[in-house]
């Protein structure tokens, strides 16, 4: 198996694009070194590379593409509107249908107003918040990686160069799972936290009874919950993890596979908060999302599409049982080899991660390097194994069985140490204060 034209690609990009990849997340330091393929084409569930390999891929679009890559049926809802124009003086009849048909599924928002990318409702949700409460902190799930690219949250992350420290300071966060610990940060600064923002959950299930408690502690301390359903939203239900677990949130954030790829996200929420962004309101108005290209007709048709292959066909059943039949053939090769304290996959079938753990049993970027050499060169593009629908039962077998090989490799380095089965530096964390 080769790379080099993917090489040649990667570091013409990377002296054009800073970091040579848009996001960093894609970046050539995330891949074994000179193995990070530069994509040509995807579909379904498949991409092919520069030089011509193919692989089956997992954690598609950083998991916007639950559907699988050119799905024909938002395909040719985008190339309908294509033909129509995509951007006029006044909103198109599309952004009424997204509208309609994405708060259909979401039962406990009653208004919505669509943007580009995750970081823009985020952050808008912030605003909000800030407004309606009148206060400044914002209080944010600490065992959640990411929420926003602007500066009130990458302020919090260990990539905080250029964000003024009044801005960070604004920020406070709180662990997962412990309601005690919630309400001992919302009573410390008590009338101070405009909103509390969290995923639902990215484990499989929450604590019994969480999220219930964070309803409640939210409510008590006058703070607006925001759940961020960036990634449980179209994977856990068709109506997001608030809908999964039946608790309304005060503002929701969807993105990611509600455009199956397409650039699109929203915030959502309740009438009486979202109407302060609007016309509708006695007091101050608030500036809430209002962008060039934020309801441009492609990105609001490929939403629409979505919502109609998530109305017509079991896509939550699919991506869970394609999940649960590859975590479960992970596990048993593990396991075989034994070295299932040191490979392990974790989370919900729909948004699974594995872990790769030294012999110690601590998390290892070196062991991470080496699982991901031997995936690539199996044929398989695996940043994380989350799953699209568009993977077939032979997809998962097969990649069972790269695994199986992979693990082998595992076992071995593990009793002879992992630099001899490297072929350049070990990937790092995204993100990181220091190259
Ligand atoms: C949970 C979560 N929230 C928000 C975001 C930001 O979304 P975007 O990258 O579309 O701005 C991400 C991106 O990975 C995310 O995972």
């Amino acid at each position: 198996m080769r790379f080099d034209k993917s090489r040649t690609l990667a570091d013409q990009l990377e002296y054009l694009v800073p970091g040579g990849a848009h996001t960093y997340a894609k970046g050539p330091d995330q891949y074994p070194e000179a193995m990070a393929p530069m994509i040509v084409r995807g579909q379904g569930a498949h991409v092919w590379d520069a030089d011509g390999n193919e692989y089956i891929e997992y954690g598609s679009g950083l998991r916007s593409v639950s559907l699988g890559h050119a799905h024909p049926v938002v395909d040719q809802r985008v190339v309908e509107a294509l033909g129509k124009g995509c951007n006029f003086a006044r909103p198109s009849v599309l952004e009424l249908e997204a509208a309609e048909r994405i708060l259909a599924l979401v039962p406990g928002a009653e208004q919505i107003k669509f943007c580009k990318n995750g970081s823009d409702a985020t952050t808008a949700a912030v605003r909000l918040a800030r407004a309606v409460t009148g206060r400044d902190l914002v209080a944010v799930c600490s065992d959640h990686p990411f929420f926003s690219v602007d500066d009130w949250f990458i302020g919090s992350t260990p990539m905080d160069a250029g964000i003024p420290r009044a801005v960070r300071e604004l920020t406070i966060g709180f662990p997962y799972g412990d309601p005690a610990a919630l309400a001992q940060l919302l009573q410390e600064h008590a009338g101070q936290v405009a909103a509390v923002m969290l995923q639902p959950t990215t484990a499989a299930e929450p604590p019994p009874g969480y999220l219930e408690q964070v309803r409640t502690l939210c409510e008590r301390a006058g703070s607006l919950l925001v759940f961020d359903e960036m990634i449980t939203g179209f994977r856990w239900d068709k109506g997001g993890a608030q809908t999964r677990y039946g608790i309304t949130p005060d503002l929701s954030t969807f993105g990611k596979a509600m455009g199956n790829g397409f650039a699109i996200s929203a915030l959502l929420g309740k009438r009486e908060f979202m109407r302060v962004g609007g016309l509708d309101t006695a007091g101050e108005r608030v500036f809430l999302l209002s962008t060039t290209h934020g309801a441009e007709s492609v990105g609001l048709a490929a939403a629409c599409a979505v919502a109609d292959v998530y109305d017509s066909e079991p896509v939550i059943e699919t991506l869970a049982a394609r999940g649960a039949r590859l975590a479960a053939g992970v596990r048993e090769v593990a396991d075989r080899w034994g070295i299932a304290d040191h490979l392990q996959v974790q989370g919900h079938d729909a948004n699974l991660v594995f872990v790769t753990r030294d012999p110690d049993g601590v998390p290892s970027q070196d062991y991470r390097t080496m699982f991901m050499q031997q995936l690539l060169l199996g044929g398989v593009l695996a940043p994380s194994f989350v799953v699209s629908a568009a993977l077939a039962d032979a997809d998962i077998d097969r990649t069972v069985e790269v695994v199986d090989a992979a693990s082998q490799v595992y076992a071995r380095a593990l009793s002879e140490g992992v630099s001899g089965y490297l072929v350049g530096r070990p990937v790092k964390p995204t993100l990181r204060r220091y190259v």
